[in-house]
């Protein structure tokens, strides 16, 4: 087997063998294929494409190189000796508040979006309906924020667990959210990062195995896809979108993982903030019973989903919103990763008011433009080792449908560096519409299919 027949035979659209396949990747993740020669075949895969029996034996191959986590056989296994587990209900916001039995393994995964911070309402919405929410979660990268980088913000939180600490989390709070060890995937590590550089992230065939990958390595049950599509997501078109959706559903049931997608609306950022802390705060509105009626939607919409494919259909996710049981699920979640729940959050030193231009009703707000203003503001990193501005990012006063008046505030911009407003602020110029009063503005369903 060599390198170089492969390259050849995807360049000449041909596809692929299994033996290829397995040896190309193997030998990519322990250095004897050079990143040039990769480089070279992903351009191919993006230009050719895979077939589906190609796309399953490369997430199959990809899975290989690493670990795979069996979250569910350690849980039942170390249920008797943790420390944690208790079968009476502890105090809000300390360890012990869980049940002794964990509840089936289910999680969720979007392709990324601007303001999508629902994996922080949702992940302890889920626990506190019963299942168990193994979340690993990346950070951000260019306009769209990471979930670790948001939770970063709170002062104590850790995102980065030994497997033994993700367990005993899991154990008392019934969710965590932690960064995938390296362990996992390490194949789609390499790949990503030199996808990355090389423009070869935007192939169907990369991103859905690169995706399902980690996540049927992770071990959990079931899943769903949240595929985002949308001027601020990666998928453009409805149709792309499906594509990416139906590769992904079927990935994850070739290998054993009951997998539901949801293609949902991203031309408009989620809520109305975009940006670590401020997106922290508006998932705690969330939790409290309040919130962005689009967040607490699609925020509800996905746990139905959830707790459906994880055997629990019964559950009320809204009725644990309005208790207070998922607040309590995301109080032991934060404490238990050694956060402090109570702890104010960071603000930013400097904020620039954008105002409306004129008096009328909002017909586009562009979720691109907004993530690229929250980024240059700091909230997200160019290169991955850059850090990022706990603070920093867009907060939006109005939304597509909201009537404006003229010199009112339309957005606050939010950071600790204020030479960048300037920046900022040239991202926003084109982002929004505003026309008459009176203009009809259709509002579009947050979730535009489901794929099973
Ligand atoms: N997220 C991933 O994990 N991989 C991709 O290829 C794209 C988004």
């Amino acid at each position: 087997m060599d390198a170089i027949s492969i390259i050849r035979a995807k360049r000449d659209a041909q596809p692929l063998t299994d033996p290829q396949i397995d040896w190309i990747i193997d030998a990519y993740t322990h250095g004897t294929v050079a990143d040039e020669q990769m480089s070279a075949l992903a351009m191919a895969i993006l230009l050719n494409g895979m077939t589906r029996r190609e796309i399953s034996r490369w997430t199959a191959a990809m899975i290989a190189s690493g670990e795979r986590l069996d979250i569910t056989g350690a849980l039942a296994a170390g249920t008797a000796q943790t420390p944690h587990a208790t079968a009476t209900p502890g105090a809000p916001g300390t360890p012990g508040a869980r049940g002794a039995t964990p509840g089936p393994t289910t999680d969720k995964h979007s392709t990324g979006g601007v303001g999508d911070k629902i994996t922080l309402p949702l992940a302890p919405l889920v626990a506190a309906c019963g299942a168990t929410v193994p979340q690993l979660s990346g950070r951000g990268l260019g306009h769209t924020g990471g979930t670790l980088d948001k939770l970063e913000s709170i002062p104590g939180w850790r995102a980065r667990l030994s497997n033994a600490e993700m367990l005993d989390v899991l154990r008392s709070a019934g969710c965590v959210v932690c960064a995938a060890g390296d362990g996992l995937a390490p194949a789609d590590r390499k790949l990503y990062a030199l996808r990355d550089v090389t423009g070869t992230v935007e192939s169907i065939p990369l991103i859905a195995s690169s995706i399902m990958s980690k996540k049927i390595a992770e071990g959990t049950g079931s899943l769903v896809l949240d595929v985002k599509v949308g001027t601020g997501a990666f998928m453009k078109t409805v149709e792309d979108a499906r594509e990416l959706a139906t590769t992904m559903v079927g990935l994850g049931t070739d290998h054993g993982v009951r997998t539901v997608a949801l293609l949902t609306g991203m031309s408009t950022p989620l809520g109305l903030t975009a940006g670590n802390a401020l997106e922290v705060r508006e998932s705690l509105e969330v939790l409290a019973g309040g919130g962005p009626a689009d967040v607490v939607e699609l925020t509800l919409a996905l746990a139905r989903e959830m707790l459906d494919a994880a055997g629990l259909a019964d559950a009320d996710p809204a009725k644990a919103l309005a208790d207070g049981s998922a607040m309590d699920a995301w109080r032991r979640m934060i404490s238990a990763q050694g956060g402090d729940p109570d702890a104010p959050l960071p603000t930013s030193r400097h904020q620039h008011i954008v105002t409306a231009p004129a008096t009328g009703v909002v017909t586009r707000l562009d979720a691109y433009d907004v993530g690229v203003a929250a980024w240059r503001l700091g909230a997200g990193r160019a290169r991955k080792e850059d850090p990022v501005q706990a603070a920093a990012g867009v907060e939006l006063h109005a939304k597509p449908g909201d009537e404006v008046t003229k010199g009112a505030p339309l957005m606050t911009l939010h950071t600790d560096t204020p030479d960048r407003f300037d920046y900022a602020t040239e991202a926003l110029t084109t982002s929004y519409d505003i026309a008459p009063l009176g203009t009809e503005v259709p509002v579009a369903p947050i979730v535009r299919e489901r794929i099973a």
